[in-house]
């Protein structure tokens, strides 16, 4: 849709015809599509600016970004986890801003920031989990798993969904997860064990809760704001907190460097901060913790004070070497055998 502007200069009215451009701003967004299109559509509402957004999990986000390098057809990324956001930041393909809302967030919100040299911020965050079909499970027999260990279970061949953390960066989330619970080795151990009951590795990182929504799959390891999303939707969705611990994203959002519409990036950059915008979120079906501490939470969102956080180095796991290397791992040993 082109929007035809109207400025009025000293009472005279400039009409911008054929030869003026519309403002647009081209965007990634790496959260679920529902709440990317309710973010667009909100901001086409209030402001004169188009908006050309493509949604892409944050592990394509990132290649995209990267890909695109000195020409980038790229304006801002929004949303999707933390650490391909940081890994963006340190090869310097995202721009330095601090935003006057900083004022306004969490400190892990702004910790991400300074993290990355005000090259990304915070968004949102959540834990990571996974939610189990009551149903399935029932008519099975099965034991719903309370543990990282009891997935592990060989009675749960099959049941389980995980995505693959090449695209998802909620998988890539799990790995860096299990590397800081167990150690690098014992994790490695433990994804292999995993994937004799893995039946599918998904692209996007909520796919395998949806899939177990619809009893495509028993359960789905997933941030668990993306479980309680299916059980709000009513599906027979029950969502668990790993007793030995878990860890959790900090969702980000970064400017693109040399991006061909910095205006446009910084006016959404700032709207999407405020408490406002974010109190959206829980209509569009999205169960995060939202960074500006005047947004309302949702009330079916996780409480984090609930569950027994790792203290999560995203520091080292968005650095670019680890990340690099934990995937490349991923896929000389666990990528091979994965069915697909
Ligand atoms: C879902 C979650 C987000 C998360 C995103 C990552 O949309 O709701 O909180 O940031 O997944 O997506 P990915 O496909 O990269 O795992």
């Amino acid at each position: 849709m082109t929007k035809v502007v109207i400025a009025l200069l000293g009472g005279i009215a400039a009409t911008a015809g054929t030869g003026a451009a519309a403002q647009e701003l081209n965007l990634i967004c790496s959260a679920d599509v529902v709440i990317c299109e309710r973010l667009v559509q909100e901001f086409e509402g209030s402001h004169e600016i188009d908006v050309n957004m493509v949604r892409l999990s944050s592990g394509e986000a990132y290649a995209k970004v990267r890909a695109e390098g000195r020409n980038p057809q790229t304006d801002l990324w929004w949303g999707g986890t933390g650490d391909p956001h940081l890994q963006a930041a340190a090869d310097g393909l995202t721009s330095e801003y601090e935003s006057p809302m900083l004022a306004e967030l969490q400190p892990w919100a702004v910790a991400q920031a300074e993290t990355s040299g005000y090259r990304t911020v915070g968004v949102y965050s959540g834990a990571l989990g996974w939610g189990y079909n009551t149903e399935i499970f029932e008519r099975r027999g099965l034991t719903p798993p309370a543990c990282w260990a009891d997935l592990l279970d060989p009675e749960l061949a099959g049941e389980i969904q995980l995505a693959d953390p090449n695209s998802s960066g909620t998988a890539y989330t799990a790995i860096a997860t299990l590397v800081q619970l167990m150690g690098e080795d014992e994790a490695f151990a433990y994804f292999k064990g995993l994937n004799a009951n893995v039946s599918q590795y998904t692209k996007s990182g909520s796919a395998p809760v949806k899939a177990a929504a619809r009893a495509e799959a028993g359960l789905g390891i997933v941030f668990m704001h993306d479980a309680v999303a299916q059980a709000e939707e009513g599906f027979p969705i029950a969502v668990v907190a790993p007793c030995e611990g878990t860890g959790y994203e900090i969702g980000s959002m970064s400017m693109i460097e040399g991006a061909q519409n910095p205006d446009e990036a910084t006016v959404f950059y700032d709207w999407v901060l405020s408490a406002e915008v974010q109190s959206i979120m829980p209509e569009a079906g999205s169960f995060q913790i939202p960074s500006n501490k005047a947004a309302k939470a949702p009330e079916a969102a996780p409480d984090l004070a609930d569950i027994t956080l790792i203290d999560y180095d995203f520091a080292e796991y968005g650095s670019a070497e680890r990340r690099s290397e934990l995937l490349a791992r991923w896929g000389a040993e666990i990528g091979g055998v994965a069915a697909q």
